[in-house]
């Protein structure tokens, strides 16, 4: 297997930034997943170290390899499209040996490589059928195979799993994963799905507008957010709009009434006392009983409820700011009552305003 390496790779398309300078290094069998909304340059971004779009700017390497100029055919990789692209009138078998008898391999050889690869998604014994007698998850696992069945270096994944429907889709991610896994296969993933980003990778970049804002593994990216744009794409939270009143760690920030002390997630040095920042507060760090270290205390009146299962989502007014929190299923919290909540400070994460990629 082989590193992808990405450098200062520029792509526009008329006035529209499709890849802004990104920078990455996908480490020799990593399982890396791009994620970012809709429009914000993922497929672009495969789609240049696939070699089926030509950068305007920056290099490809596959390993030490330079790869940029070299065509598609030439670079090892395996594509799998959102849409599968099976052919209707070929047999799984064919759909899967095709890229085979395209390389004039032996026919014994196909047989016997078709049949592995048959195992390894789990079809065994579905050969003969043809797309349309398939399921979604099927034709899946077909365009899988027919990838995976030539061996390429690296295997490119466009959000695969988006035609299927919301249980497939959790399946067919552990299975991915757990094939990936077994096969050590340096994997690029493209998702806007942020939960499904976070399950499946081993680490994940975060794209907007075509430019990269951060790269880390999933507890990284949820904890540590560098920025804005990373902290509201990722999880569910409230965002609140303060001024710094102290800089130096605990820092402390004053929103309207409310003064409260957190952590800076990115570089602070920046951020000066009087500077306007942002507080993220994720729903799942709020208590209702005081924790053990620092914390900071709301109390507010409950608006608003929903039971979600594992939690009840709760909105409470805090001196005119909505803050969003989760109490475990258990605690009956009705709407109107007053509640006190704490939430460490650890967990009270305090960027600068701006998005600084
Ligand atoms: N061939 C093209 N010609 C002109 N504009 C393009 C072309 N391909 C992509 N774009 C534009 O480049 C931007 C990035 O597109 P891209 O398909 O890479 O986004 P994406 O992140 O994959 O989005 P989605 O999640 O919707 O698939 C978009 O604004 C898109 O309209
Ligand atoms: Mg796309």
């Amino acid at each position: 297997m082989v590193k992808v390496v990405l450098k200062g790779i520029t792509k526009r398309f008329g006035d529209v930034v499709a890849a802004g300078n990104v920078n990455l290094e996908i480490k020799d069998g990593e399982f890396f997943t791009l994620l970012g909304p809709s429009g914000c340059g993922k497929t672009t971004t495969l789609r240049i170290i696939a070699g089926l779009e030509q950068p305007d700017e920056g290099r490809v390497y596959f390993g030490d390899r330079d790869v940029t100029d070299l065509p598609p055919y030439k670079r090892n990789t395996g594509m799998v499209f959102q849409n599968y692209a099976l052919w209707p009138h070929m047999s799984v078998f064919d759909n899967i040996a095709y890229g085979l008898k395209v390389r004039k391999v032996p026919k014994e050889e196909i047989k016997e490589r078709v049949q592995r690869v048959l195992d390894l998604v789990k079809l065994r014994g579905l050969e003969r059928r043809f797309p349309s007698q398939l399921s979604g998850g099927q034709q899946q696992r077909v365009a899988l195979a027919r990838v995976l069945v030539v061996e390429p270096e690296v295997l490119l994944l466009d959000e695969p799993l988006s035609n299927l429907d919301a249980k497939l889709r959790i399946e067919m991610r552990e299975e991915i994963k757990d094939l990936q896994r077994r096969l050590k296969i340096t994997t690029i993933y493209v998702t806007h799905d942020q939960e499904e980003a976070m399950v499946i990778s081993d680490r994940v970049a975060i794209q907007n507008k075509g430019v990269i804002h951060q790269v880390g593994d999933p507890g990284e990216v949820y904890n540590r957010p560098k920025d804005l744009f990373v902290a509201t794409f990722i999880g569910r939270g409230t965002l609140l709009e303060g001024i710094v009143e102290r800089e130096e760690e605990p820092a402390r920030i004053r929103v309207g009434d409310l003064i409260f002390q957190g952590r800076f997630s990115s570089d602070h040095k920046k951020v000066k006392r009087g500077d306007k920042v942002a507080c993220v507060l994720r729903p799942e760090n709020f208590s209702l009983e005081k924790p053990k270290g620092p914390s900071n205390l709301f109390e507010g009146v409950v608006e608003w409820t929903a039971f979600v299962g594992p939690y009840t989502e709760v909105r409470v007014s805090v001196g005119g700011n909505k803050i969003l929190i989760d109490v475990p299923p258990d605690v009956k919290v009705s709407v109107g009552e007053r509640i006190r909540v704490y939430i460490p400070q650890e967990d009270t994460i305090i960027l600068p305003l701006e998005e600084s990629p």
